[in-house]
């Protein structure tokens, strides 16, 4: 099966509302869109709740995801947003499950599972992320860690849901380090986690999921990930700020 290609850049902590209003302008100028259906690529940008509203309403037809979203709908969370808030504003796409989620606020896979359950009976899509530590990878136990994130994150997820579901895998060691995880790794790795969804789901989810790779993906190495078999596009921090390298990241998928 031919699947889409998927590249989103996940903004993190970074451009204010005037920033993130002048990178869609670029975007919009350099006719990134139309580039991305060409190759039949899926162009999306995760910014911070504050700039969500305005790329939103100039964004073109760019997938805008959310960086996170609670699994309550209102209640005493202070510093949360919840999914009627961003619904409020059209954003129907949510990241969950980041490991700065899960290393600098406790975020559980368990956590994960209550909030992607919740996005899904809104009618949300899930960008998923899964990934090992370096301790974990030295120890070899990159693949038990991926199985616990994916059986947890997605218990009770039913099987029409699943198709809201996109899997980014991110070797947190990868993250913003400039050691990127060599082809044969994304791939082994993007490969177990569609073994994992059709022991869950079924053949047919597995093959219609996308699977993304992120850590330290740049204009020039995304070109390797693409060519691999299981991996369907790219999760991109640093790579995906500027408008030039997000438009070269593009341009070299
Ligand atoms: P970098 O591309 O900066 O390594 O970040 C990857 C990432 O965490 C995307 O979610």
């Amino acid at each position: 099966m031919r699947r889409k290609k998927l590249l989103m850049g996940n903004w993190k902590m970074n451009h204010t509302i005037a920033e993130a209003a002048a990178f869609c302008e670029d975007v919009k100028r350099d006719n990134l869109l139309k580039l991305a259906r060409s190759k039949n690529v899926l162009l999306g940008v995760a910014p911070s709740y504050l700039s969500l509203q305005s790329v939103k309403k100039h964004s073109h037809g760019l997938i805008v995801a959310s960086q996170d979203a609670h699994y309550a709908d209102h209640g005493a969370f202070t510093s949360s947003v919840s999914i009627p808030m961003l619904k409020e504003i059209n954003i129907n796409w949510s990241i969950i499950g980041h490991s700065e989620k899960r290393t600098y606020d406790g975020e559980t896979s368990f956590t994960c599972n209550r909030k992607i359950k919740s996005l899904l009976a809104e009618g949300f899509h899930v960008v998923y992320c899964v990934g090992e530590t370096a301790k974990e990878y030295d120890e070899g136990i990159t693949k038990d860690i991926i199985k616990e994130q994916i059986l947890t994150g997605l218990m009770n997820v039913s099987k029409d849901d699943i198709s809201h579901i996109v899997i980014a895998y991110e070797p947190v060691w990868s993250i913003g380090t400039g050691k990127n995880a060599s082809e044969e790794i994304a791939e082994d790795i993007c490969a177990y986690i569609r073994y994992l969804i059709s022991e869950l789901f079924g053949k047919v989810a597995s093959q219609k999921i996308l699977i993304l790779y992120g850590g330290s993906v740049k204009p020039e190495n995304i070109h390797n990930y693409m060519a691999c078999k299981d991996v369907d596009g790219a999760l991109v921090g640093g790579a995906s700020l500027k408008s030039q390298s997000f438009k070269a990241l593009l341009e070299n998928i």
